[in-house]
């Protein structure tokens, strides 16, 4: 008997700052759908990790396409997880042009912070699920990335600072298909201490 999960721990979603249920345009109601599809991962994140604990790699009725299965769907709700973390994080402030060091990496890598935001509302107008700013350690500096779906593209040795989610159950019910429009509504409602308390934790300096 071998198992492919010595142990884990279950994990709990963790609770929303009260800021983010009184965002500008990003109502309530779709905060709180919202809220609950990030639940989903976690209890998903648990789940899988249950059944791989309990697989057995010598069982005939453990298959390798079974085995894929739970891999890649552990990587969409761990995904969905990190994402969604990101993306409530820094909900919640007043928005406007960056500020601080990520204001400076900002200025620093896209040449000004307008340059920026039409990059990045851009990359969300044409990916099918993400975009983020993410600072990639190996290039050395921020680069916007595309995301279709929870579990991809990130890559290797990049730290998001911006997760922006443009699946349309983050703004259907606000926006219906007017995707541009609740992206103006994302802008408007990060917060840049949190984004600069996070590049301070990662020690991500302009
Ligand atoms: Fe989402």
């Amino acid at each position: 008997m071998s198992t492919l999960v010595y142990r884990f721990e279950e994990i709990a979603p963790r609770p929303l700052r009260p800021e983010v249920f009184e965002l500008d345009g990003i109502s309530r109601a779709s905060v709180e759908a919202h809220y609950k599809l990030y639940e989903g991962y976690v209890a998903k994140r648990n789940e899988i990790l249950g059944k791989l604990v309990d697989a057995d790699l010598a069982a005939a009725n453990q298959t390798f396409s079974e085995l894929r299965a739970l891999k890649v769907d552990l990587t969409f709700a761990i995904g969905g997880i990190k994402n969604h973390e990101l993306y409530f994080g820094h909900l919640g402030g007043a928005g406007g042009s960056p500020e601080g060091a990520f204001g400076d990496l900002v200025s620093r890598h896209f040449g000004s912070a307008d340059a920026w935001r039409a990059d990045l509302k851009a990359t969300g107008m044409a990916g099918r699920g993400w975009a983020w700013t993410a600072y990639d350690w190996d290039e050395g500096r921020l680069f916007n990335y595309v995301g279709d779906a929870q579990n991809t593209f990130p890559v290797w040795n990049a730290t998001p600072l911006v997760a922006l989610d443009v699946y349309e159950h983050a703004y259907f019910l606000d926006y219906q298909t007017d995707r541009a429009s609740y992206i103006e509504a994302f802008f408007a409602n990060l917060d840049w201490s949190v984004v600069n308390d996070w590049a301070q934790q990662y020690q991500i300096t302009p």
